[in-house]
């Protein structure tokens, strides 16, 4: 049995729980997979500065992102249709958020409904949004989150289209899959028990809650494909966010950054924070990894608005590296899919307390007390450090 230590070791659980079509759907990213792959890379390739005789005996993980204190400084990234990996997934997810002091944020696509969510928990809960063509359903989304005390509103810009994963073409997973793959990936359902038993019959992952209009569409994965394609809309530009700003009245977070140009217009436009976000890899192949551009982008915005930053973030380090250059605080993507598909809510609680030790134990090694002290100064100036942050001078 594995003994899971670190955030890896969930995502092996993860594997073994998930049938293949739903693992792969998590796992994947765009075309050939080279932003996914270089996410990662460009966080391992970052060097850390060790400090030492510092007096480290009290390390402060706490920080606040928009006026909310955090824990840590990590956030539970929207994750669409998280409820087949595992059974009521985002109300669980929020639960563990919530007892950990983070912020959970909830997708549009979810399998629990936000009144769902919002009874499962106490504290209020941030959502995000995609934009839709219908307005009318996008303004009475907008008015169900705030009514369930959703104070954070994350708009995600990077999915005009929905990006092309090869995988999920090939597991059957596209409304113009072949019958043969499709049959291939029931039976791989069927015969991963536990997770049929639980989530497919226990947790009727069938249906969107935030999405009803869509329910006879959205009998499988590959109709909610077709939905988003017909559904979201591809003619959004700025002016909407104005739109929104006028419906919502808490902080507006923009997420799906990647460049100072765009974040200097999210700032214009009102937004609170960015979101320094290539989806996790899974939209446009090719454009840079995260941590490559942050630096740029937290210099392009000052003190504007904050700075935020997802992709690749597996552990604590990463997180230090990631604050150290630029970022408040961290999304989280699969690193809470895979707590959540090998074990639940609990899970998710062990995979925050792993980020959190490692986070100490980094903070600690750099000889910085407090994360909200961490700052560039704890990156190896070497010359490989600044070609990696160097390659992105577009703006
Ligand atoms: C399975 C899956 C579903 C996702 N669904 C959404 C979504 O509904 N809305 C959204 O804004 N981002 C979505 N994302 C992107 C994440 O919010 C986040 O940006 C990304 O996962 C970060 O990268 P990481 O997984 O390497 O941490 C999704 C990501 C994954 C892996």
């Amino acid at each position: 049995m594995l003994i899971p230590a670190s955030v890896s070791d969930y995502r092996l659980l993860a594997k073994r729980r998930l049938p293949r079509q739903l693992f792969d759907l998590v796992e994947g990213g765009a075309y050939e997979e080279i932003t996914l792959a270089e996410n990662r890379a460009d966080i391992l390739a970052v060097r850390l500065r060790q400090r030492v005789m510092r007096d480290v005996s009290n390390i402060d993980t706490t920080t606040t992102v928009l006026g909310e204190k955090l824990s840590l400084p990590v956030i539970l990234a929207p994750i669409g249709a998280c409820g087949m990996v595992a059974r009521r997934a985002e109300a669980q997810g929020a639960r563990a958020a919530e007892a950990f002091g983070v912020p959970f944020c909830l997708s549009t696509v979810s399998i629990c409904s936000i009144e769902e969510v919002r009874q499962a928990t106490t504290a209020p809960f941030w959502f995000q949004l995609y934009m839709m063509r219908d307005r009318g359903y996008v303004r009475a989304l907008l008015e169900r989150a705030q009514a369930a005390g959703c104070g954070t509103l994350v708009f995600t810009v990077d999915l005009a289209v929905l990006g092309s994963r090869y995988r999920d073409v090939r597991n059957g997973v596209s409304p113009t899959a072949p019958l043969a793959a499709r049959i291939r990936t029931a039976f791989d359902m069927l015969r991963h028990l536990r997770w049929f038993f639980d989530v497919a019959i226990g947790g009727r992952p069938l249906l969107f809650g935030n999405i009803t209009d869509a329910a006879p569409l959205a009998r499988d994965l590959a109709h909610l494909k077709k939905w988003v394609d017909e559904q979201f809309d591809a003619s959004v530009t700025w002016r909407d966010i104005e739109w929104v700003r006028e419906i919502w009245k808490g902080p507006i977070v923009i997420k799906g950054i990647l460049n100072g140009e765009d974040a200097r217009a999210a700032a214009d436009v009102g937004a609170n924070a960015v979101v320094v976000s290539n989806h996790g890899g899974r939209q446009l192949d090719c454009a840079p990894s995260t941590i490559s551009v942050l630096p740029r982008i937290a210099e392009a915005v000052g003190d504007r608005v904050e700075v935020l930053m997802d992709g690749g973030i597996r552990s604590g380090q990463d997180v230090a590296k990631a604050v150290a250059l630029g970022a408040r605080a961290c999304l989280i993507g699969r690193a809470w899919v895979y707590g959540v598909a090998a074990r639940g809510e609990r899970g998710v609680t062990e995979v925050l307390d792993i980020l959190r030790r490692e986070l100490k134990v980094t903070l600690a090694l750099l000889g910085v007390k407090k994360i909200t002290e961490l700052d560039r100064s704890a990156i190896e100036s070497a010359d490989s450090q600044d070609r990696l942050f160097a390659r992105h001078h577009s703006d």
